[in-house]
């Protein structure tokens, strides 16, 4: 077909079921276009609308305009091309109209409708939800308490080591700040738990430990082996609220968890795992008001 020019082009015809590509083939300078447009012809004995795409392997583009008719009827049969990128789509239609059947574009008025009436009317329901399960809401508030009883049991120990008469002043600072932090992931579960239309539900803290001394580790071994404990124990649930996200295929609610909270909390239980193996070889003493005294200087909450 003189219209093409003396290009390469590859022909792929789509049905108007699906959007696979049930017939592809190449066209060279010498092949005759008219084969496709009777392939399509006879296709068309069966399906009610079929097109054929045809790509310029060349990036040739055939000076076509994109609104005049290509062939206007060849046996009953309707055809249309238009410009797409750097190919043509020749369309074959027996309908009347010539719609693009594959060619779905988003049509906002109409797909907003079904949208527009699940938000809900009523004062007490969130505005912003959407496909939050309940699931993932109840299990979001039970990590929320989570963090806080670490956070109190972490406040205790600061409140330990804080006493005059045992007066680990680097230990108090960290298990402060450590406190901090996890009341700090605590509120902001909540904050999310808000933006996704959920509720915050704070539920009961155990009360802690006010003793952390040990006959034979001492109180700062065993308070840092009690850490890396909780730090663990916390990586187990926020693991576990990651697959429930998963289950529940709430792709955003997972991203939440995993670059919010799941990078760091490996890298708090390697760095409470050296202070416990430093604290192992201190024994107890001399070693550990060293220990304390860089903590204070420069240690870093969990
Ligand atoms: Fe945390």
């Amino acid at each position: 077909m003189s219209i093409l020019g003396h290009v390469m082009f590859s022909c792929t015809i789509y049905s108007n079921s699906n959007s696979n590509p049930f017939f592809c083939f190449s066209l060279s300078s010498s092949s005759n276009f008219r084969v496709v447009l009777n392939l399509l012809t006879m296709l068309l004995g069966s399906s009610s609308s079929i097109y054929a795409s045809l790509c310029d392997r060349a990036k040739l583009v055939p000076s076509l305009s994109s609104s005049a008719p290509f062939f206007n009827s060849v046996n009953g049969v309707r055809f249309s091309k238009r410009n797409v990128g750097c190919g043509v789509v020749v369309e074959a239609s027996k309908e009347n109209k010539n719609q693009h059947v594959l060619d779905v574009s988003f049509e906002p008025f109409e797909e907003v409708k079904k949208v527009l009436l699940a938000i809900p009317t009523v004062p007490h329901a969130s505005l912003a939800r959407q496909k939050y399960t309940d699931q993932c809401e109840a299990a979001l508030n039970a990590q929320i308490n989570v963090e806080y009883n670490i956070s109190y049991v972490y406040h205790a120990m600061y409140a330990y080591f804080d006493r005059d008469n045992v007066a680990l002043k680097g230990l108090a600072k960290f298990f402060k700040e450590s406190s901090m932090e996890e009341r700090k992931h605590a509120e902001m579960m909540m904050e999310y738990q808000n933006k996704r239309g959920g509720r915050v539900q704070l539920q009961a803290m155990l009360m802690p430990f006010s003793e952390f001394d040990h006959a034979e580790k001492g109180d700062a071994l065993y308070a840092m082996e009690l850490a890396l404990s909780l730090e663990k124990l916390n990586n187990e649930k926020l693991l576990n609220l990651h697959s429930l996200a998963n289950e529940n295929n709430d792709v955003q609610f997972v991203d939440f968890i995993e670059n919010t909270f799941l990078v760091g909390q490996v890298e708090d239980i390697k760095k409470i795992s050296e202070y416990v193996a430093q604290l192992r070889m201190l024994g107890k003493g001399h070693g550990v008001w060293h220990f304390d005294q860089m903590l204070l200087n420069g240690g870093v909450a969990a």
